[in-house]
């Protein structure tokens, strides 16, 4: 299977889509580039004396590939710490995929955006961001990516 049928795959399925009530991180990030939005919620649990990822979910408007690397980085950073999944590119989390083509990289940029924002913002932002993803376009904090 090439990237594209694996991001159609991606799509027809998405894994861990929609909001999480009692998330212990949130994130948003948005593209400055097309103007697509993305949320990721993360919880934790203890293991072995560790605190790890035990589940996350997103929301996003508009782009597929974003989708599908959400979707896929969800399910990859299960069982890490919040470190592990800091130090994950967005190559990383979009590897299952395959490469992506040029345009599309910023798709991926825009999910390891959202986690790093709800891994170093954790504490205050359940408080301080508006509930669902429509209505963070007026939420205050976010991360905007630079697309060079
Ligand atoms: Fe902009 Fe995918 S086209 S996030």
């Amino acid at each position: 299977m090439n990237t594209e049928e694996k991001i159609d795959e991606a799509i027809r399925n998405p894994k861990n889509l929609g909001e999480m009530t009692g998330a212990d991180a949130i994130g948003t990030a948005g593209s400055s580039d097309c103007g697509d939005m993305l949320r990721m919620w993360i919880k934790f649990r203890n293991e072995d004396g560790r605190r790890v990822i035990d589940k996350a979910t997103f929301q996003s408007f508009g782009c597929q590939t974003a989708i599908a690397v959400a979707s896929m980085a969800t399910e990859l950073i299960k069982g890490k710490t919040p470190s592990e999944a800091l130090a994950m590119s967005n190559e990383d989390l979009s590897a299952p995929l395959g490469a992506l083509p040029p345009m599309k990289i910023h798709c991926a940029q825009l999910v390891e955006g959202a986690l790093k924002n709800a891994l170093t913002g954790e504490a205050a932002a359940p408080k301080v961001l508006a509930p669902t993803l429509s209505d963070s376009f007026q939420a205050p904090k976010s991360v905007k990516i630079k697309f060079t």
